[in-house]
């Protein structure tokens, strides 16, 4: 990584890792100790989906099946939610070479995260994620299971699993990251601004990793 101040807002982020890393759950760490705006592009995405606009309708089935959505909608996204930000940490872009190169001509990115986890792991957690229908805030029945059962502690609002976290659909999504997107990290690898992170550790931890990387000072 180079020597750029990266705790500042114009610091430039992206996180990869495979589906259930921890990707979310760190960015939003990231992005309010440094005042970034995080973009997450399965958020986005989702919200598409429920709002059933164009391209939600597009975006759904794939979804649905754990598969990517095409790379032009999804750079299309991105360029409109980059257009203007001195900073971002990007969480779920990209996710093919395609979608690398594209970001690589829009900008000059000063940190690439790259948290690792083990199927077994992953699995646990994912199957264990419940999300409110209302405030989108995430639970963990293992980790961060509600006060209530089913019903957000924030909002009240009821708790449901994702689609994509069932079992079938799961592997599916750990089938397309390893083929897809996990070359991406010999992509980053060879512009040398490549951080690895253990992700098995408790939240806490993993940010400990994170925000060392961050300050460029393990
Ligand atoms: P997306 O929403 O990006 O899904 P994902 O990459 O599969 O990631 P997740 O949100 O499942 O996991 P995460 O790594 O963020 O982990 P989290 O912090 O939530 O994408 C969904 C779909 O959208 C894709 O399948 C595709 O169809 C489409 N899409 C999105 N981007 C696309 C793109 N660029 N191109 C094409 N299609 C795209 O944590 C997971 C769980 O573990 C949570 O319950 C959390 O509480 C828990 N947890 C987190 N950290 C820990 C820890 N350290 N210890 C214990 N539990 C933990």
């Amino acid at each position: 990584m180079g020597q750029k101040d990266v705790n500042s807002n114009a610091c430039k982020i992206i996180i990869l890792g495979p589906p259930g890393a921890g990707k979310g759950t760190q960015a939003e760490f990231i992005a309010q100790r440094l005042g970034l705006p995080h973009i997450a592009t399965g958020d986005i995405l989702r919200d598409e989906v429920k709002r059933k606009t164009k391209l939600g309708q597009k975006a759904k089935e794939y979804l649905e099946r754990g598969l990517l959505v095409p790379d032009d909608l999804v750079i299309a996204i991105v360029k409109e939610r980059l257009a203007g930000k001195d900073g971002f940490i990007l969480d779920g872009f990209p996710r093919t070479r395609e979608q690398a190169q594209a970001l690589e001509d829009l900008v000059n990115l000063d940190l690439v995260l790259n948290i690792k986890l083990s199927a077994a792991e992953l699995i646990r957690r994912l199957s264990a994620r419940r999300v409110c229908a209302d405030c989108g805030r995430n639970y963990n029945l293992l980790l961060r299971p509600p006060k209530q059962e089913g019903r957000c502690d924030l909002c009240g609002g009821r708790l449901f699993q994702r689609p994509d976290d069932q079992p079938e659909v799961i592997k599916q999504r750990y089938e397309v990251y390893e083929q897809q997107s996990a070359p991406l990290v010999q992509f980053y690898k060879e512009r040398s601004i490549l951080r690895e992170i253990d992700g098995e550790g408790a939240v806490e931890e993993v940010l400990q990793d994170v925000l060392k990387a961050v300050n460029n000072n393990d």
